[in-house]
């Protein structure tokens, strides 16, 4: 009964395939998951089998209509997804304009908490309106980081937007923890970039890595997490890993 959102201000950093992965994973385990799209580009949508563009969406959600409606089933049973649109873009600009809009995700998503155990909030690639309400209606924060060269670059002003976040929009906010993405164990760069971050943020990374394996980048153009495309691939059984590791720490 959590809501984790899966946030960094950086495209490609591994936010949607986490998402979408993590929920597969759970759902497999007999977990009733849901995945909230929040991204007007429906990354997360797509790679879970569901047309682009299809209504109702998380923004029809924002205009007023109960979130439980909106929900869809996907392909693998226990999971479920909140759709994205393209018009949830125009919510970047409207949100600001509506009165009292701090709290309309939070306050539209409550009653999904009772639907899962375990709810994944994917947020676009920037720190804009959309991402700013979906932090404010999350439990806790799971940053993946890809371990590329300017990785750490970015992250000191992400981390000091969600204390800004804790602060004047949702103290309850947990920073759930660092996950190191697309790891190439072959470059001296991954493993540096490694242990950079986990010098930096010793207690919040997880001990889990998720390798850079093609499987992983082929998956979302057949509308399956990765578990369900090549379930003995090097990725998924990252990502089963990560899975129990969060949820041990549920
Ligand atoms: N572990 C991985 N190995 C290989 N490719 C990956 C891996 N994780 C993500 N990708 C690919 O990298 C790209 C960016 O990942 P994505 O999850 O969409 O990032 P974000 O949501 O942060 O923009 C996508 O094409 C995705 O398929
Ligand atoms: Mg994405």
């Amino acid at each position: 009964m959590a809501i984790y959102a899966l946030a960094n201000q950086k495209g490609g950093v591994g936010k949607t395939t986490t998402a979408v992965s993590l929920a597969a994973c759970l759902a497999d385990a007999g977990a009733q998951t849901i995945v909230i799209d929040a991204d007007p580009q429906a990354n997360a949508t797509v790679a879970l089998g569901l047309p682009k563009d299809e209504q109702p969406s998380l923004y029809d959600v924002l205009a007023g209509m109960p979130a439980v409606e909106a929900l869809r089933d996907t392909a693998i049973p226990g999971l479920r997804v909140l759709p994205a649109h393209a018009d949830l873009a125009a919510a970047n600009v409207e949100l600001p304009r509506t009165e009292n809009s701090d709290h309309l995700l939070r306050d539209a998503l409550a009653p999904l908490k009772d639907e899962a155990q375990f709810i994944f909030l994917d947020c676009p690639p920037s720190i804009g309106p959309l991402t700013l309400n979906a932090l404010g209606s999350a439990d806790r924060v799971l940053v993946p980081v890809q371990a590329e060269y300017f990785a750490l670059e970015g992250l000191g002003s992400l981390l000091e937007t969600l204390a800004l976040v804790q602060k004047q929009l949702n103290p309850s906010l947990a920073i759930e923890g660092l996950i190191i993405t697309m790891f190439d164990p072959r470059t001296r760069l991954s493993h540096d970039v490694e242990a950079e971050v986990r010098k930096h943020f010793p207690s919040l990374v997880f001990d889990t890595v998720i390798p850079r394996n093609v499987r992983v980048s082929e998956a979302p153009s057949y509308g399956m997490p990765i578990t369900h495309y090549d379930a003995r691939s090097a990725g998924a059984e990252a990502y089963f890993t990560l899975a129990e590791e969060l949820a041990a720490r549920a």
